[in-house]
């Protein structure tokens, strides 16, 4: 089927990509030139693996192109949307001006070439992938009804899975203006489908209200899995308890499920934390701002984690952090990524470089992007020299890379007495603290780093027990 996607950003080049590797006539469209010279020239504007291969397949056989010209697109049978609606700079809310301009352009396209969907006589189909506030599709949908017919099919893929996650998804969901499984959308995006769907992946055809919701609803449960068990990190930290722990046993009930219940400095990236936040703020507009109140907690715990790293630092380096040497692992959101959009671990070196810390970042993939964003960072390719006379480590990205350091080889280039705090739990803390390391990790910290809390007089005995457990940091 010959289709567009339009906004060939991060999910928009996956899908075009995807869509012809299940053998459609994809063209993708963007107003970013470059990106579309590059997209053309087979060259991938981001990391991420596996779509390099799926690029050049498609280039190369001709089922997949990109352009900047409204007017290649008005043969399509089907337009996916799939433009960015990040938050906007004083609100809350999502941003989708983007979209508004790319229909406000394809209709006009579509006007100017009397365009009917593929020359058979049938309405060209809108599909919109994006990320949008409940109530967005409906609205779109009457914008465009004299042009073009619309339905919404959220995208739920990971960064740094994105091609599987589009190739072999674990559900297809479809809104439609109808509700109905007998709308004649659905047999089209069937259509488009029909590879992924005959191998038995579950697909839901809901109203287009309900599939919006679908989506903010996934990444806000994903946030708040990730922040309660960060919470409980946060009273670890206070007790001597060890969330790594927590988060096992509590795991093994299938009904918890162990996924999404790793502690650390958090979530980030460009979805959860702005999607949450545009959840709250479409929930105000709709007064029902009380029933997602507790995203605005699950906000704090996520944001109380960088803190908690920086007050650590402090604590390490005798409060003062001016002029002191810190080495950041990681600049990426998470690993397989370049993706820096809010990313936990380079928010954490900007503010130790705002307290007058020399910080130098490094990352397997993300430096250019965190360059482009905090240009006053030292940044060193390779790890092991990025962490040369560093007197604090901190782990905040956990790319394979980090985990397979060598605690003695790394005890070796620092500062003699340095301290390294695996801010994502990945390290095996006895195994750096027999290289010589002070070592600390969030949710199961060393006892003399625990948070000051009045302890109730029967508890105190009980926690000082425990923490004669705890192996202690061995003199550098
Ligand atoms: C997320 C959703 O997973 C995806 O379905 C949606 O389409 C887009 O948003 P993504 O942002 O790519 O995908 O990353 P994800 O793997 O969900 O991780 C998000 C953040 O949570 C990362 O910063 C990651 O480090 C963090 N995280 C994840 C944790 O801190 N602990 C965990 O247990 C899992």
């Amino acid at each position: 089927m010959k289709m567009s996607v339009i906004g060939v950003g991060y999910l928009g080049a996956v899908h075009a990509a995807s869509m012809a590797k299940l053998g459609h006539d994809v063209v993708g469209i963007d107003i970013d030139a470059d990106r579309v010279a590059a997209l053309n020239e087979g060259r991938s504007p981001f990391f991420e693996p596996g779509f390099d291969e799926l690029l050049s397949d498609g280039i190369s056989s001709g089922t997949l192109r990109f352009t900047t010209d409204w007017a290649d697109l008005t043969d399509c049978r089907v337009h996916f949307l799939a433009l960015g609606t990040p938050q906007k700079p004083d609100s809350n809310s999502a941003d989708l001006s983007y979209i508004q301009s790319a229909l406000a352009s394809l209709t006009g396209a579509l006007a100017a070439a009397g365009a009917s969907g593929g020359g058979d006589g049938s309405r060209p189909l809108i599909v919109g992938k994006s990320t949008v506030p409940v109530g967005t599709a409906r609205k779109l949908r009457d914008q465009v009804a004299d042009h073009a017919d619309l339905m919404w099919n959220p995208e739920f893929l990971r960064e740094g899975f994105a091609v599987q996650d589009t190739l072999t998804p674990d559900r297809l969901v479809y809104g439609v203006a109808a509700d109905d499984e007998t709308a004649p959308e659905v047999a089209i995006l069937d259509e488009v489908y029909r590879a992924i769907i005959d191998t038995g992946v579950p697909r839901f055809v809901y109203g287009l209200e309900t599939s919006e919701l679908v989506k903010v609803s996934a990444n806000a449960f994903l946030a708040t899995k990730i922040s309660f068990i960060n919470a409980i990190a946060e009273v670890c930290e206070a007790t001597g308890g060890d969330v790594t722990q927590v988060a096992e046993a509590i795991g093994a009930d299938e009904r918890i499920g162990s996924k999404f219940l790793r502690a650390g400095l958090g979530f980030g990236g460009g979805c959860l934390p702005k999607d949450i936040r545009a959840f709250m703020a479409r929930a105000e507009e709709l007064n029902v701002g009380e029933a997602v109140g507790f995203l605005r907690e699950i906000d704090a715990i996520n944001i109380r984690r960088r803190e908690r790293v920086l007050n650590l630092a402090r604590l390490e380096l005798q409060g003062d952090l001016a002029g002191k040497r810190v080495t950041v692992l990681g600049a990426a959101f998470k690993p397989n990524s370049d993706d820096t959009r809010d990313s936990p671990a380079l928010d954490v070196a900007h503010m130790l470089h705002r307290e007058g810390a020399k910080v130098t970042v490094t990352d397997p993939q993300a430096i250019p992007n965190a360059r482009r964003r905090f240009p006053e960072l030292t940044y060193v390719e390779n790890c092991e020299e990025a962490m040369i006379d560093a007197e604090l480590v901190i782990l905040g990205t956990e790319w394979a890379r980090f985990r397979e350091l060598s605690p003695t080889v790394t005890m070796r280039l620092v500062h003699p007495g340095a301290s390294i705090i695996d801010a994502r739990n990945v390290l095996d803390p006895a195994a750096w603290r027999a290289a010589g390391w002070v070592f600390h990790a969030l949710g199961r910290m060393s006892p003399q780093h625990s948070f000051p809390v009045q302890q109730p007089s029967w508890m105190a005995d009980g926690c000082r027990s425990q923490k004669k457990r705890v192996a202690q940091p061995v003199a550098a």
